[in-house]
């Protein structure tokens, strides 16, 4: 079941279980006034559900399902395998995980468990049997969510004896033999060699220095768990109830597990989205664009339209907190989420907790319980955009362009970020930011998708190569595709070797039309890059490009290199090849932007700073959200034949306001 297929539009996130019984009538009265079709509950209530081993005690979330139900609001519920209870943690405290130093984390918090366990397994078989089987033939439940934002735990997961077990086990079904482990590990350096997977450790606290073809499999091996745990869980729902969905509450660019991987064992795919963030600066519009990457994200999980299961509600924080969000934000936030493919939102959470980690987190409701302006803001949203978000359901971008984005890519810079500044999301913003700021609306792709959907790729450092992603690539040009390579392209095996057969990018150079025999980590430092006659500035890295067919488009200005190619275009079979030597300043990268568009990529229309565009299409219909993320009025001119959905064209958008267009494309 896609998401599409559901009339639900809003939600809210309840945990009735926090509050007297007396006020669930109250609540459910207010939720269905609002316009709240769902709610997700009892992701955090085990210790409520089963106070004692095999005492279940479901009776109170089946009188609360019920309530809810009489007020038109169905549920979605969580398995609270994130958080498990005391008797559980005193019983077996061996299911607490283990940072990198060999120490435990205990129990007061949250996410105190490891993933591996078996003993803990068998809890979460027992408690997920029972709770499936019991709301399985409960019309009123319509979906599941496992566990909670799956890869939210530790700083890199588990580093326990049974998770190094099971890391050895994954190695033994990846390499076959020790031999073949010591090759591709490079075990040779620092006299690392093993004689028995026994003697494979998980990567633990060294006293200098990593390996990093370990480290590298280690972090797949994190992603595989996960992605297991969750399967595990999720088996036992669908077995139970096979006509319940199942998805997910993502973390947008959250690495820990392979969305993509995760999504393709979802109905569909789920994102959290907290604009003000989690302690983060900026509450303004410098930020929307990574809020816009991570909707993009997430709906590329499955190349389909989404949920949001946690939208922020009012201000955020737990020990300190984010500005409170300015009249019109909310409602701005949660149609940015829409205009980028959510088919739902579910606001996070319903009524601000008075105890625990989170009582600062709000919901709609105060701690007072009495109605204010976030629930006034979200009636006003919720009035507005609910026969919108009807209609637009499963709509998509339609993108021309896409970025390609690996987690393999993202794991191995984590792990040599080569300059102290670099991360492999920030590399990719680079990129996207100067998209969004043209609105050009891009997609978010794996290596495996089908290339030839788009007139452009961009595939940032791309760092492991191997022998089938070089034939895409190759293949995508020959055939006519326009396609952006940078620095650090075919430098490494997927084992995270060197490779060492041709001078960078190896494979890929004639594709590109270049050779780079040297680079520079720019420390402390930038480089002048001169593009026709403008000065511009690359950041973190300079690759020293030598021409064998490219054209220079852009030359260094400083350094030892000064004049010699910085930015690249070779023409391959009928296509296109870019290469990108250093990481863009945000100038420099909307100049390559630019260059994109005289090819012919296409803008849906031109804003101010501030002011975002974006289209979802379904059919012959199409949809346009223009978006004030700016606290000030600002000036837009649309294209004349885009119809108003609601109210009046107008040329003036008052802050962080919203306005929705239309277009009907002919039939052919
Ligand atoms: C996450 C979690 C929620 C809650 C919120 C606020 O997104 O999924 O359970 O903790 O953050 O912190
Ligand atoms: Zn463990």
């Amino acid at each position: 079941m896609e998401c599409r297929e559901l009339d639900i539009q809003f939600g809210v996130d309840y945990y009735p279980e926090h509050w007297p019984r007396e006020r669930w009538e109250t609540d459910a009265r207010l939720m269905e006034e609002l316009g709240v079709q769902v709610v997700r509950m009892a992701e955090f209530s085990w210790s409520r559900l089963e106070p004692e081993k095999g005492r279940f005690r479901f009776g109170w979330l089946d009188d609360a399902i019920a309530l809810l139900a009489r007020h038109g609001i169905r549920t979605v519920l969580g398995t609270p395998t994130a958080a498990p209870p005391a008797w559980i943690i005193a019983e077996n405290p061996e299911i607490q995980p283990m940072d990198a130093n060999g120490l435990r984390r205990h129990f007061g918090g949250r996410h105190h468990d490891c993933q591996s366990n078996a003993v803990y397994r068998e809890h979460i078989r027992r408690y997920v049997t029972a709770f499936a089987g019991h709301f399985a033939k409960n019309p009123n439940v319509i979906g599941w969510q496992v566990d909670n934002e799956l890869g939210n735990s530790h700083g890199d997961l588990c580093f326990c004896p049974s998770c190094e077990e099971r890391f050895r086990q994954w190695l033994r079904e990846k390499y076959g033999t020790v031999e073949s482990l010591n090759e591709h590990w490079g075990t040779v350096f620092w006299s690392q060699d093993y004689s028995d997977f026994s003697q494979v450790t998980a990567p633990r606290a060294t006293a200098a220095g990593q390996n990093p073809s370990q480290l590298l499999d280690w972090k797949r091996f994190c992603s595989d768990l996960v992605l297991e745990f969750h399967q595990f869980q999720a088996e036992i729902l669908r077995a139970a109830a096979p006509d319940k969905f199942i998805t997910h509450n993502m973390m947008g660019f959250s690495e820990k597990v392979s969305y993509f991987q995760l999504g393709d064992k979802l109905d569909f795919s789920s994102h959290d989205q907290y604009p003000g963030g989690h302690f983060r600066e900026g509450q303004n519009e410098l930020r929307a664009d990574a809020q816009a990457a991570e909707l993009d994200f997430i709906r590329g999980t499955r190349q389909k339209s989404f949920w949001i299961m946690e939208q922020q509600s009012s201000i955020t924080g737990w020990e300190v907190l984010g500005r409170a969000p300015k009249p019109g934000q909310l409602a701005l936030w949660a149609m940015q989420s829409a205009a980028h493919g959510a088919d739902a939102i579910v606001f996070f959470r319903w009524r601000s907790c008075a105890v625990g980690t989170e009582q600062y987190w709000h919901g709609i409701l105060p701690h007072s319980g009495v109605p204010g302006r976030s629930y006034r803001e979200i009636g006003q949203l919720i009035r507005r955009a609910g026969p919108l978000l009807r209609q637009v359901r499963g709509a998509l971008p339609q993108s021309r362009a896409a970025i390609v984005f690996s987690y393999d890519q993202e794991y191995a810079f984590d792990i040599q970020p080569h300059h102290p500044q670099l991360t492999y999301v920030d590399h990719v913003m680079t990129y996207y930011r100067a998209l969004f700021r043209r609105n050009i609306p891009v997609d978010f792709i794996r290596e495996e998708e089908d290339f030839s959907r788009y007139q452009w790729i961009i595939a940032p450092l791309q760092y492991l190569m191997y022998p089938e992603l070089e034939q895409k690539y190759r293949d995508y040009v020959r055939r006519g595709g326009n396609l952006v390579l940078t620095m650090r392209t075919g430098v490494k095996d997927a084992y995270n070797r060197c490779m060492c057969q041709a001078p960078l990018p190896g494979g890929l150079s004639d594709v590109l039309g270049l050779q780079v025999p040297e680079y520079d980590c720019l420390r402390e430092t930038s480089v002048e890059i001169q593009w026709d006659g403008r000065t511009y500035t690359g950041e973190k890295w300079s690759d020293l490009i030598e021409p064998t067919a490219a054209r220079p488009l852009a030359v260094y200005g400083s350094e030892f290199y000064a004049g010699t190619p910085a930015l690249t275009v070779n023409r391959f079979g009928e296509g296109r090849a870019y290469y990108v030597g250093t990481e863009m300043s945000p100038a420099l990268a909307d100049r390559f932007v630019e260059e994109m568009v005289s090819q012919g990529l296409e803008p849906l229309a031109s804003t101010p700073l501030g002011v975002e565009v974006t289209r979802r299409v379904s059919g012959n219909r199409r949809w346009y959200f223009v978006l004030n993320h700016t606290g000030q009025t600002q000036y837009v001119t649309l294209p004349p034949h885009w119809i108003p959905w609601d109210g009046q064209r107008r040329s003036t958008l008052p802050p962080f306001a919203v306005d929705v267009y239309t277009e009907e494309e002919e039939e052919a």
